[in-house]
């Protein structure tokens, strides 16, 4: 595999409070349409045990990345699933919850590993699980950009506003992005943006980037059990459109940050989190 560039891969957590609003979705499509756009993509499976985006993307993977941090499989390049519409993905596997168990050959692989992957990526997006633990809530703190998805339900809302809050807590400069899934209507969907903004306005401070509103659409769960990524089975679907300004959106965000003064690597950050152990 050749390098992209000597530029690192730029990291995205994509997460939500509340379980259940299209994180997965969101992610598999958005990746596939970055890879559309001549990106080079990993979309890395962060639902601890519960893993679902070989289903979406319709293929599945002998090896997770615990494989190669307990040594199972030695070669990296094994772990990542290639050229699966487009773009890549790893799948968590069994295990990654328990980080701060990890010894230090194993802490060491996962270095290597996550070395390996950003000089190989334009993008890495991490599809976060629902049940968020201490310890992937830390890993998610290493990544630049934070992608929070809610739907308009008033408990989606609290739950993401108390998701940032953590985050915020723990470091004020973390970049937000909010995208509202499953809204009825624009106006809907204007409204649970408008509310998380000014929230956080509010009681943090900050300003949050309004990424893209997703209207609800059936086509999401017949793509689902196609097993096919919604954007390929269901090209002219309303969702389709609106992740398609959702990723325009998303490029010209993230190439704006690229001009931006340079703001402490990943790659730092995950060294980081393991010497505060
Ligand atoms: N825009 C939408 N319109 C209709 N249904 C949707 C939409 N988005 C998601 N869904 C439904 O919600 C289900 C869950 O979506 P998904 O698995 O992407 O959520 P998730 O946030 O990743 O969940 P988890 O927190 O469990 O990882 C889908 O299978 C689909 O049935
Ligand atoms: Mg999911």
């Amino acid at each position: 595999m050749l390098l992209n560039s000597t530029t690192p891969a730029k990291t995205i957590g994509i997460v939500s409070g509340k379980g259940g609003v299209g994180k997965s979705n969101i992610s598999t499509n958005l990746s596939i349409l970055m890879g559309e756009a001549d990106k080079k993509v990993l979309l890395f499976d962060m639902d601890i045990g519960m893993g679902n985006i070989h289903i979406l993307l319709g293929s599945h993977h002998k090896y997770s990345i615990m494989d190669y941090i307990e040594g199972r499989e030695p070669e990296i390049e094994n772990i990542i699933c290639e050229n699966v519409h487009g773009i890549s993905y790893i799948s968590a596997g069994n295990g990654l919850k328990s980080i701060v168990e990890w010894k230090e050959e194993q802490i060491q692989r996962f270095f290597e590993a996550m070395d390996y992957l950003v000089l190989r990526y334009d993008v890495i997006f991490f599809d976060m699980g629902a049940g968020a633990t201490r310890e992937t809530l830390d890993f998610l703190l290493t990544m630049e950009q934070i992608m929070v998805v809610t739907t308009p339900e008033p408990t989606s809302i609290t739950d993401a506003y108390s998701m940032m809050k953590y985050i915020h807590l723990r470091d004020e400069e973390k970049e937000f992005y909010l995208v509202c899934n499953r809204a009825e209507n624009r106006q809907e969907g204007m409204a649970t943006i408008k509310r998380l903004q000014e929230t956080i306005r509010k009681f943090l401070g900050k300003e949050v980037t309004p990424l893209g509103i997703l209207p609800e659409d059936p086509a999401v769960r017949k793509a689902v059990s196609q097993q096919t990524p919604l954007i390929r089975s269901f090209p002219r679907a309303p969702i389709t459109m609106s992740l398609h300004t959702l990723a325009s959106n998303f490029l010209s965000e993230t190439e704006n940050i690229a001009g931006q003064e340079k703001k402490p690597s990943f790659l730092k950050n995950i060294k980081n989190l393991f010497f505060r152990r």
